[in-house]
């Protein structure tokens, strides 16, 4: 008799096969927590590993691809963000959030708000240069004649999608898979209009098979997925695979601020919420202190991304030093209370048995 989890492990066994997995796990990328050692776990246990290369210069992107491959011969994603257009800088604006801030941390100096992320063309040739099997794209989609050269060095393209129209758009630039983000993800939205990403919050189970139906390449499922439930709910609902952040972010080798771990832990879905407090763009925090104060009135409104990000670094330096999660930017997906504090490899192997004898 054949068993009705055969087409949905065999659709994941698919996209195993074609991208050179065990099993059908994804470390997400995730700029600021992805040490090379946790994707060497994942990866050494069948999944793939993720470099969120955001915050990195080409320099360092080099060496963590060099820090990985000692470690494994498995798979990873190097991700990158497409950059928005600078921003307009509003001085008298800034200077309100600026007050604001220091009642949380160290006084912030306006040139704090000058603050840019690493040059975009040069991540994109360092990512070229690291060869990883896949490069996966967020918050818009790369440019034709990048895309052609990643075709060319046979790099694969995971576009993260979180509407149908994203999904619909990233296949018809060349994307082999899409990555649909639900709105329960932890971490930034991906949502490619930055002023929209309140506006469209889908959630994952609405999301997936919505774009599993409009595009015909592999769909890869990401937010709020921490346990085997969701692995197996995710792959009934058409994912090929599974794309796990926060859940892997108790683990040893993930190496977080110990207060953020032991935070995640103990929440419950409602104990997140979307925040533009941090760096400006929409992100899903726990709701600490510092979140909840900077959404209610008379808090000032965030400066755009990357501004924010610039005027909120001291304080957020200043919160990891003190091991403080009140005003920690401590990014958690709404099944952050599944994540289990347990070695990445062993977490992997185990979440993927217990979702196939679930989907059994
Ligand atoms: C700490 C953190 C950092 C993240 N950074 C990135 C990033 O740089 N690029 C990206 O595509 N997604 C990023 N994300 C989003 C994840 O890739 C993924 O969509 C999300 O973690 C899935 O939801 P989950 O956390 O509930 O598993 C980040 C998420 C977290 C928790």
């Amino acid at each position: 008799m054949t068993s009705k989890r055969e087409p949905i492990v065999e659709r994941a066994r698919r996209f195993c096969a074609a991208n050179g997995l065990r099993l059908p796990i994804l470390l997400a990328p995730m700029a600021g927590a992805c040490p090379a050692a946790l994707s060497i776990a994942v990866a050494n246990a069948g999944g793939l590993g993720a470099c969120g290369a955001l915050l990195m210069q080409p320099t360092a992107i080099r060496a963590w691809a060099a820090d990985f491959r000692a470690g494994s011969n498995g798979g990873f994603q190097m991700n990158l963000w497409i950059p928005d257009p600078a921003p307009a800088r509003d001085e008298a604006d800034e200077d309100l959030v600026r007050a604001f801030l220091s009642t949380w941390g160290p006084v912030v100096p306006r040139s704090a708000g000058d603050a840019v992320p690493p040059d975009f063309e040069a991540q994109c040739e360092a990512v070229l240069d690291a060869g990883p099997a896949i490069v996966s794209s967020i918050m818009g989609l790369y440019p034709p004649g990048f895309v052609a050269r990643m075709k060319a060095s046979g790099i694969r393209w995971f576009a993260t999608a979180t509407t149908v129209a994203e999904a619909r758009e990233a296949e018809a630039a060349g994307a082999d898979a899409i990555v649909a983000q639900g709105m329960e993800a932890g971490g930034h939205r991906g949502t490619f209009d930055a002023a929209g990403a309140e506006m469209r919050m889908i959630g994952l189970m609405a999301l997936l098979p919505a774009i599993v139906d409009a595009v015909s390449v592999p769909v890869v499922a990401t937010g709020g997925i921490a346990d085997a439930r969701g692995i197996a709910a995710a792959l009934i609902l058409g994912a090929s695979a599974v794309q796990i952040g926060t859940g892997f972010l108790r683990c040893p080798e993930a190496k977080l601020a110990t207060a953020w771990a032991e935070s995640l832990g103990r929440a419950a879905p409602e104990d997140t919420m979307i925040t533009r407090a941090f760096s400006g763009r929409a992100g899903r925090s726990l709701a600490n202190d510092y979140a909840r104060a900077a959404a209610a009135p008379p808090a000032p409104r965030p400066a755009p991304y990357p501004v924010q990000r610039g005027l909120t670094q001291a304080m957020r330096d200043a919160a990891v030093q003190a091991n403080d999660v009140t005003r920690m930017q401590a990014w958690a997906g709404q099944s952050a209370g599944l994540a289990r504090a347990e070695p990445a490899a062993a977490l992997t192997r185990a979440l993927w048995d217990e979702a196939q004898s679930i989907l059994e």
